[in-house]
């Protein structure tokens, strides 16, 4: 399957089946993740890997919405970037998470994207504090997305075409 086939397969999973990625091929997809283009050569973005039930039971109420699954993933890659270096790591960390999402694909396994990074929960907790706390990630390292995943235990759509004529500009806006 080339790179075309793999963007049209992804698809937003958020029910899995219970099997683990092996640590190994794990890192060497974070490591092809972790290759994209990086401001200066910098590379402010590193990755958490979150496999703890009872951790993992404890982001279903990271946010208001959108986390309820989490605590069923079998495995979730938090993607955080070191703010010391430079603002870019949300640039950074977004090339990566989305790269991410695309190995996993080729691997057979599915994901999707929780953002993090200027949330609350219910109580109006900011997101990225929780995760600082429960998770004992340094003051200086922020956390931009969750990504869990996992082999896809349900049926997503298959996607229609898009109209890029309606986005695509030339010349002029
Ligand atoms: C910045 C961002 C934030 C998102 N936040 C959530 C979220 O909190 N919870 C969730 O289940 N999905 C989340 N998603 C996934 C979107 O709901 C999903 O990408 C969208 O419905 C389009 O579907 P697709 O990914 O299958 O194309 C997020 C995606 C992005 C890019």
């Amino acid at each position: 399957m080339d790179l075309k086939e793999r963007i049209i397969e992804r698809r937003a999973t958020r029910k899995y089946t219970d099997e683990k990625m092996d640590l190994e091929t794990l890192k060497e997809l974070l490591m092809y993740a972790s290759m994209g283009p990086s401001k200066a050569n910098a590379h402010p973005v590193e990755f958490l890997l979150i496999e703890d039930p009872e951790k993992k039971k404890a982001l279903a109420e990271l946010k208001r919405f959108g986390t309820k699954f989490l605590g069923e993933a079998p495995q979730i890659i938090a993607v955080l970037g070191d703010m010391a270096i430079d603002t870019t790591w949300v640039e950074e960390a977004s090339i990566a998470a989305a790269y991410l999402g695309l190995l996993l694909e080729e691997e057979g396994f599915s994901s999707t994207w929780i953002n993090i990074r200027e949330q609350t929960n219910a109580e109006g907790k900011d997101s990225e504090e929780i995760l600082r706390e429960i998770f004992n990630i340094p003051d200086n390292y922020g956390v931009l997305a969750l990504i869990p995943f996992g082999k896809k235990d349900e049926r997503t759509k298959k996607r229609k075409p898009f109209e890029i004529d309606e986005k695509l500009h030339i010349d002029e806006f």
